[in-house]
């Protein structure tokens, strides 16, 4: 294997990356059925061409996250790095693409949402910069 071929790149999702992100998400049990399967993704790209990043290593996807930005406000979504490639920086990078992307469109505050249980996570993004606020909320879900 080439030096270049065990780079980690991040580009935009392509449509036929689907699988891979699917099996990404299975992996770390974060797969929801109303947001994520392939239409959605398909209807998401189609809004906003750059808001989905994957990382790529010898060809393979091995991360992967998402932006959700209305002009108004931003948000990072579902940032996930296949398992056996974790704890080698994948994951800040993809947060640092989707942080640069939502800067060039002019925002200077993001937000993540993170399970209010899981304490090293929410250790973990705030090692990365992500301020822990002191307000609480709930999602509440209604079905259309
Ligand atoms: C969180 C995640 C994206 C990090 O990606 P990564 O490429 O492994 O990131 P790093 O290279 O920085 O990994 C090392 C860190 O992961 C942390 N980590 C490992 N598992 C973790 C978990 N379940 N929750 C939080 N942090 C975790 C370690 O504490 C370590 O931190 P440190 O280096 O500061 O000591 C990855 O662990 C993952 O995909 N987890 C499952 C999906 C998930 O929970 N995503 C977050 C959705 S909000």
């Amino acid at each position: 294997m080439t030096d270049q071929e065990a780079e980690v790149r991040v580009r935009n999702y392509l449509l036929e990356d689907y699988p891979q992100v699917r099996s990404i998400y299975d992996e770390a049990d974060m797969f929801y059925e109303p947001f994520d399967t392939e239409d959605k993704f398909v209807a998401k790209i189609h809004r906003d061409p750059e808001s989905i990043m994957v990382a790529v290593k010898s060809n393979q996807v091995v991360g992967t996250v998402m932006i959700v930005e209305d002009g108004r406000m931003s948000m990072i979504f579902r940032l996930a790095v296949i398992e056996r490639e974790r704890k080698q920086g994948i994951g800040p990078k993809l947060l640092q693409e989707a942080e640069r992307r939502l800067k060039d469109r002019g925002h200077n505050e993001v937000h993540i949402l993170v399970d209010q249980n899981n304490e090293e996570l929410q250790d973990y993004y705030a090692r990365l910069g992500y301020e822990k606020t002191s307000y609480y909320y709930r999602w509440q879900t209604k079905v259309l």
